[in-house]
Formats: structure tokens, sequence, C-alpha cells
């Protein structure tokens, strides 16, 4: 196989610029150590991709920024207990958390609006509270918007996969019988 390095150094260089020059999207590397690449959790923090968390209300995520989070937690219908918790991170201003926080809102097929600075400057009174628990929390609606796996996209892949077996089988068939036929006929 070729190798296929090159392609994807030009596909990164393609699409690098646009990224970096998202601010939320290096501001996301911090999250990434704990919640993956990817938002798909790690075993030190559960995932943000499709999480009913991320996706629910703006003041959640910013109250968890500013004072961490901590005791079970149940994300996409899976409990989660990590003895670390998520420490505060309120050292972040108000426009890197709307950045972060808005950045996580739309990738990972996640689908929420974005979050603004004043949102977070108006929450910000709440810092140095100490750690949250998930119950001091606006409890989310459980289900995620479901933009990011089954998105539909191949639900009518019946429907166009052609023929049904049994014409092909009849079609076969029928060259077959005629050309065993054609045969004993040149005999
Ligand atoms: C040191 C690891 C760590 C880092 C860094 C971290 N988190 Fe977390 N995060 C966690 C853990 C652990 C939890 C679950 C807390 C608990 O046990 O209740 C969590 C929970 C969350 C949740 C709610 C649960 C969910 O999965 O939706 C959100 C949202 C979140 N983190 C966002 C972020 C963002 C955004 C950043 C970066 C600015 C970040 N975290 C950085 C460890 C981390």
């Amino acid at each position: 196989m070729a190798n296929p390095l090159p392609s994807f150094l030009l596909a990164f260089a393609a699409f690098a610029p646009p990224l970096h020059a998202n601010e939320g999207f290096s501001k996301y590397t911090l999250c990434a150590a704990c919640h993956g690449q990817s938002g798909e959790g790690t075993n030190l923090g559960p995932p943000l991709a499709g999480s009913e968390w991320v996706n629910g209300p703006a003041e959640n995520l910013i109250r968890i920024q500013l004072r961490g989070l901590q005791g079970p937690i149940k994300v996409k219908g899976v409990d989660y207990h990590f003895p670390g918790g998520m420490p505060a991170l309120g050292h972040q201003s108000d426009e890197d958390i709307a950045a972060v926080l808005t950045f996580v809102r739309s990738s990972f097929g996640n689908d929420a609006p974005a979050v603004t600075t004043a949102e977070v400057a108006a929450v910000r009174k709440d810092a140095g509270n100490g750690p949250l628990t998930a119950e001091d929390l606006i409890t989310p609606p459980t289900a995620a918007p479901a933009k990011s796996e089954s998105s539909g996209k191949y639900d009518d892949l019946e429907a166009r996969s052609g023929p049904p077996a049994w014409l092909w089988f009849f079609l076969l068939a029928a060259a077959a019988g005629g050309g065993l036929f054609a045969l004993s006929r040149r005999s």
C-alpha cells in the first residue's frame, strides 16, 4: 500500500489553518488530556461527544469550569466515578472559557449554541466556592441531540440497494439455461 503520510500531511496543511484560527480549538488541548482528542472520553474523564451535559444548559458548563466537578456522574446513560474528579479551571479568562465551551458544543457531533463571554462573566462570581457535584447542576434533558452517530444517513440504503436477490438468481438461471440450450443445438 502506498505510504499514506504525504496525503495525510497535505490534508493536515489544508485543514490546520482554519482549525488553529479557531481559538477554542487550541484551548481544548487542556481538556483533551482527560476528555480525549475527539471528546470520546479517557480513563481520566467522561466523554464530551454527545454528552447531554455539553449540549444542555450553558450555565452548568461555565460553573464546572469555574469550580470543578466531583463525585459520581451519569453521561449518556453510563455511570462514571472518577476518583480525581475535574479540577477547577478558573484561571482561564472569560473569553477563554467562552471559546473552549463554544468549541466543545459545536464539535464531536455536538450541536448546541455558542457560549458568550457575557454569560461567563455573569457566573464568574461563583468561582472559588469549592468543587461541585452533579447534584448541584441543572439536570439536562437526558436525550442528547442525536447528530453524532445515527444521522439517518444510511437509513435508505436498503431501498437503494438494487433489485431483490431472487431477480439475480432468476437472470443467472435463465442465462445458464439459455447457454445449455444453445450448446445442445450445436452438436
Ligand atoms: C484533569 C482531568 C480533566 C481536565 C483537564 C478537564 N476535565 Fe472535564 N471532567 C473531568 C472529570 C473527571 C469529570 C467528571 C467529574 C465527576 O467525577 O463528577 C469531568 C466532567 C466534565 C464535564 C461534564 C461531564 C461530561 O462528560 O459532559 C464537562 C462538560 C467537562 N468536564 C468539560 C471540560 C472542559 C471543557 C475542559 C477543558 C477546558 C475540561 N473538562 C478539562 C476531568 C477533566
